[in-house]
């Protein structure tokens, strides 16, 4: 196992009061496993992978919980020893490419810098030129990894001469570069167009394969899951609320929410028409003491009311409901 999240709980501090964005997040990521993060918008996932890397904005603090990192609790690590570990052993894609290359720079620069600091065998070469040297041989391997083409003509331009699709190959290459461990996506394929996006996909699940890579991948776009992740967790008010093989928890969704989530979804095979989940998610500032999906859910039980259920493990699947807790 490279990642395990326990009970991990983060709050915000608010004009509005505190914001419960996690209440004990749980899950865990195998090593070379791709884990699917769903859930609808505000549920958590964005806040758990900025957790994961300690990169939560000050106003926000982690209250509980670990986050075990190949044995270590990250959530115990100061920053000197986390920066250590991001870049190098955690890397991660955004969905907006361009935030995060530096628009004065071109993008031989941006290798060059990244490899010279962290890449130990291009570290310890004396001469600076040899080592520049060696950082644009490997930035030009890791590009051609990605399938960008005229890998040569790419370094020498700069971010906003490259499309949307580039650019996000451009920051998988640098993730790549120093052979993590754990890489988390989140909404990195969002902004990208449809064949672009599954060349993304496709470099991932390659990496995933040759070099045993674990990777988070936090979507809205439960079919990309389906076509590209093991396992999959379902974020509802900052839990993960069913959690476990891709196959079984879309083809028998157990959670009432997770079966909302697929029917809203457009399914052209079935002629099915889609359903929206009635309600709206729940606020985080006045977190309901049971269910937060109660007021939402077509099953809801009185106990759902009163209290969170406790996880029940039906056929292999974690899932947090009192209709199983029932059974
Ligand atoms: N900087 C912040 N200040 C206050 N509350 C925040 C902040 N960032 C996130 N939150 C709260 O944390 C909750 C979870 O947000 P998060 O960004 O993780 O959602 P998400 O699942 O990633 O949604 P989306 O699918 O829209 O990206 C939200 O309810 C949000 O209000
Ligand atoms: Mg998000």
């Amino acid at each position: 196992m490279l990642l395990k999240v326990e009970n991990l709980k983060v709050e915000f501090y608010t004009y509005r009061g505190v914001v419960h964005a996690l209440n004990g997040v749980n899950f865990h990521l195998d090593k070379g496993e791709i884990l699917g993060l769903a859930g609808e918008t505000g549920s958590g996932k964005s806040v758990t992978s900025l957790a994961i890397q300690k990169l939560l904005p000050p106003n926000a603090k982690i209250i509980s919980g670990k986050i075990l990192f190949d044995g270590i609790d990250l959530v115990e690590l100061n920053e000197d020893e986390m920066r250590k570990i991001r870049g190098k052993r955690i890397a991660t894609i955004f969905q907006d490419p361009h935030t995060y290359l530096n628009p004065v720079f071109r993008i031989e620069k941006q290798f060059i810098d990244v490899l010279l600091a962290h890449d130990p065998d291009i570290k310890k070469v004396e001469l600076k030129k040899e080592r520049e040297k060696l950082a644009r041989a490997k930035a030009i391997e890791m590009l051609k990894m990605v399938s960008m083409p005229a890998p040569e003509r790419i370094l020498k331009m700069f971010p906003h001469e490259l499309s949307g699709g580039m650019k996000q190959r451009v920051l998988l290459a640098l993730a790549f570069s120093l052979n993590p461990d754990l890489i988390i996506a989140d909404e990195a394929t969002t902004a990208l167009d449809v064949t672009i996006q599954s060349q993304i996909l496709d470099i991932m699940e390659k990496l995933r394969r040759g070099k045993n890579v674990s990777i988070l991948f936090i979507t809205h776009d439960l079919g990309l899951i389906a076509e590209n992740c093991q396992r999959i967790a379902i974020m509802y008010g900052g839990r993960v609320v069913e959690f476990g093989d891709v196959k079984k928890v879309l083809t028998n969704p157990l959670h009432p929410y997770t079966q909302g989530l697929i029917n809203a979804l457009l399914r052209i095979d079935k002629d099915i028409k889609p359903v929206s989940i009635p309600g709206t998610v729940p606020d985080l500032v006045n977190l309901p003491l049971g269910c937060p999906f109660y007021s939402r859910c077509a099953y809801a039980l009185d106990e759902c009311n009163k209290s969170f259920p406790e996880p029940v493990i039906v056929d292999g699947v974690r899932v947090n409901c009192h209709l199983f807790a029932r059974k």
